[in-house]
């Protein structure tokens, strides 16, 4: 089943390559991919895409138009376009790292070195945080974190291992356990963003932007912090980030409901309305299978997480997938990006399609994702 769905993607990619040209994809409305000119956060994942099918597949036009987007990349960074947050870990790890980790390109390692410096700006001593959003003192955002932002980390820990500048390390483990000790809950569960006094760096309060309610649980951001934390422990070898991603897994896995691929909160009522995320599920068989590598074969958990992570994956190939949709520009169908905001509640999200197509790679391939060498 896996080989099926990664060869239906790598169909998919090749006719979205012509579809798309030197545009990136973000969400779509009316089933069309929106496409803009790599000012987005999440024009790294088409890259990643890109470079997952070349290594699948081994063909060189896959190769070339992902080293087109790290040009496009290397522009961005020149010209400092849509840089001011924290999301350069996804922007750049997925395209000029992901080249590194393939060719060993020189100018691919320093490109990624240039984003981490970038995303290195956003450390505020006084919070101990990465913010998340918007300038140094911003009276709404400057002393914000949001789970996403685990994914980051990876550009930091990584630019550590390849210049031995503590700097990196320091900051990016930092950012991690300011995130498990006040965006994880007690009963495992998390908010989306929390927020410190910028002056004195006192914790303030949890809070939501894309989740049902403040006190929710955003089912992406759950998923943001599966994944993170495993990497956070991958790159740190500190046995509590591994517990956390356990425990974020279990409250996940725990509250799949009847198809096994989320709704978008899981404090959101559930009617035949409620919509779904299943970019969520896809993050969250990544970070789970992640976990999985990095725990013993004799692990008491391995079993239900392995289980998880592929009822998670079944649920997404059988129900949510475009297989039996040749035209379909994305891989996955009903993902979220804010349903809060009204914004593409219940469309194609390229974060989704990058996700699902790593954790059918991770299980097919043994890939391991271009998260860390
Ligand atoms: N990182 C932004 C989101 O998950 O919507």
């Amino acid at each position: 089943m896996w080989k099926a769905a990664i060869e239906d993607a790598v169909a998919k990619t090749r006719v979205n390559m012509e579809r798309f040209g030197d545009r990136f994809p973000h969400v779509s409305k009316d089933d069309q991919y929106l496409l803009n000119d790599n000012t987005d956060w999440t024009d790294g994942f088409w890259s990643g895409i890109l470079w997952l099918c070349y290594e699948y597949t081994g063909e060189r036009e896959f190769r070339d138009a992902a080293a087109r987007t790290v040009e496009s990349f290397r522009r961005r960074l020149e010209r400092h376009i849509s840089l001011d947050h924290h999301d350069i870990g996804f922007l750049y790890s997925l395209s000029s790292k992901a080249q590194w980790m393939i060719e060993k390109d020189e100018a691919a390692k320093t490109l990624t070195l240039q984003a981490a410096d970038t995303l290195m700006r956003r450390w505020r001593p006084k919070t101990q945080i990465l913010q998340a959003w918007g300038p140094e003192g911003d009276e709404q955002n400057g002393g914000r974190i949001i789970i996403d932002c685990l994914m980051n980390l990876p550009l930091l820990y990584w630019a550590y291992e390849q210049t031995g500048e503590k700097k990196y390390y320091d900051v990016a483990l930092k950012h991690a356990e300011q995130s498990r000790r006040f965006l994880v809950r007690g009963d495992d569960s998390s908010y989306h963003t929390f927020y410190f006094d910028q002056e004195t760096g006192e914790a303030l309060k949890g809070g939501t932007h894309q989740g049902y309610a403040n006190g929710s649980t955003w089912t992406r951001g759950q998923a943001w912090g599966i994944y993170g934390f495993a990497l956070s422990s991958k790159y740190t070898n500190e046995p509590l980030f591994l517990e956390t991603a356990i425990r974020l897994a279990k409250y996940f896995l725990e509250r799949l409901p009847e198809d096994d691929v989320v709704y978008w909160d899981f404090d959101a009522p559930v009617t035949p309305e409620t919509k779904r995320d299943s970019s969520a599920s896809a993050i969250a068989a990544c970070g789970i299978l992640q976990i999985l590598s990095q725990l013993p074969a004799s692990h008491s958990d391995r079993s239900w997480l392995e289980a998880g992570a592929n009822r998670s994956m079944k649920g997404l190939v059988q129900s949510y997938s475009t297989m039996s949709k040749p035209d379909a520009q994305g891989f996955i169908e009903r993902g979220s990006y804010s349903v809060r905001g009204g914004n593409a509640p219940d469309d194609y999200m390229i974060w989704g399609d990058y996700y699902y197509l790593e954790a059918l790679m991770r299980l097919e391939k043994g890939h391991k994702g271009y998260w860390y060498e």
